[in-house]
């Protein structure tokens, strides 16, 4: 999307997107004003006045991710805890096993492999299901639903037949799950959920909607796009000598290439932001992958720098709904290259990725293939 940012940027920070009858916003001071003034902006889907609650309620409408303070603030302090980095950091051992784990069995044909499916996608979905405390084995049903989840966000209107069995195979799912842990809780998210007073079931179904879609999705492209960008600069030799340039390294990757391109809030009143009128209820596409290329704020923001420092950048949102799993993710995503670099002399791609997205939402290649000796 190089190109495309450069032609927004010189286009202002803001404008009215006619296709999607929404305003979008680029600029890095606005993503940041509007993605963290709630009193202004709100996350709630009925915030917009056009939205139709579908039959059986929205399923992820009551997470923390779409809910405003004083709610938000509730619902996030329940799994707070579990994403704390000290908390976070005693999973390395167990994320390093894995990762390692998970290429011996990539290899174990050869030397060329598809990096999604060998690393990217299972090492996030592994983890965060021993932390809630969800069957690893049903990995397969868990990236169906974040694949159509991902896909129908951002539809509004009535929904659809699929919409439907979505939301029925991922509530039976969990009513089922819910009702086992009850009568044999455990240390888990899952039983601290369920031990919770006062959540409703769709808040409870909330927490893991967007722990296991949102987080994995999201870090299974920041895995990938860190591969695809490290090879395409030939920059793996760089950080094989300077280990201690991953970290920055990784949050130029979140810069250059962000995993969440863009999230929507509703105007609740009538405002202005730059100048142009807002009207109450009118919608605004918040682009932190724009706001990451901001040349006022980035210098070259359109060349990856592997030490570019400071790195204000804004990938993982700001303010109230700054992401939740922001040290898991950067944790697994370290691990992932730092395994890649002790196991492999070479990392190559195979071929440049085709369509690298899923969505508008998200970005990242759907497949990587590699080559490794
Ligand atoms: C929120 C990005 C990984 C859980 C967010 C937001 C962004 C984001 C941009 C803010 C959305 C907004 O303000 O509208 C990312 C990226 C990731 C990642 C780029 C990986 C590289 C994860 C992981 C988890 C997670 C691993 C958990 C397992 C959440 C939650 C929220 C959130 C629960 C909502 C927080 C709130 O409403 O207070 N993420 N995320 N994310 N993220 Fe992440």
């Amino acid at each position: 999307p190089q190109q495309v940012y450069e032609e927004l940027h010189a286009n202002g920070s803001l404008r009215w997107d006619q296709n999607r009858g929404c305003w979008d916003i680029y600029g890095y001071e606005l993503v940041k004003e509007v993605a963290n003034d709630h009193d202004r902006f709100s996350v709630r889907f009925d915030a917009d006045p056009e939205f139709v609650e579908p039959e059986g309620g929205m399923i992820t409408g009551k997470s923390m991710l779409y809910q405003d303070p004083p709610r938000h603030d509730e619902l996030r302090s329940v799994v707070d805890d579990f994403f704390k980095p000290g908390a976070v950091r005693s999973l390395t051992p167990e994320i390093e096993t894995t990762a390692d784990r998970l290429l011996t069995e990539a290899t174990a044909a050869g030397g060329e492999f598809d990096l999604v499916t060998a690393l990217s996608y299972p090492l996030p979905v592994l983890v965060i299901a021993e932390m809630i405390g969800v069957p690893a084995d049903d990995r397969e049903l868990f990236r169906e639903w974040s694949t159509f989840a991902v896909s129908a966000s951002g539809n509004k209107g009535p929904e659809d037949e699929m919409m439907q069995q979505f939301r029925d195979g991922i509530t039976a799912y969990f009513d089922d799950l819910v009702a086992k842990r009850r009568e044999n809780p455990k240390d888990d998210l899952l039983s601290k959920v369920i031990a919770t007073e006062g959540l409703d079931r769709e808040e409870m179904l909330g927490f893991f909607i967007i722990l296991l879609i949102a987080g994995n999705i999201t870090t299974t492209n920041l895995i990938t796009n860190a591969v695809w960008t490290l090879a395409e600069e030939d920059s793996f030799d760089t950080l094989r000598e300077n280990p201690e340039m991953i970290d920055v390294a990784l949050e130029e990757v979140l810069r250059y290439r962000s995993p969440v391109q863009t999230h929507t809030r509703v105007a609740v009143k009538d405002t202005e932001l730059d100048g142009k009128s807002i009207s109450a209820g009118d919608r605004i596409g918040v682009w932190f992958g724009a706001a990451n290329h901001d040349p006022t704020v980035f210098d070259r923001p359109d060349e990856f720098i592997i030490g570019r420092q400071p790195n204000p950048h804004v990938a993982f949102g700001h303010g109230t709904h700054f992401c939740l799993g922001a040290h898991l993710a950067r944790l697994e995503a370290k691990v992932a290259i730092k395994t890649l670099l002790d196991r492999f002399e070479t990392i190559t791609l195979v071929e440049k990725p085709t369509k690298p997205s899923g969505s508008m939402l998200v970005y990242g290649p759907q497949s990587l293939r590699v080559s490794v000796s």
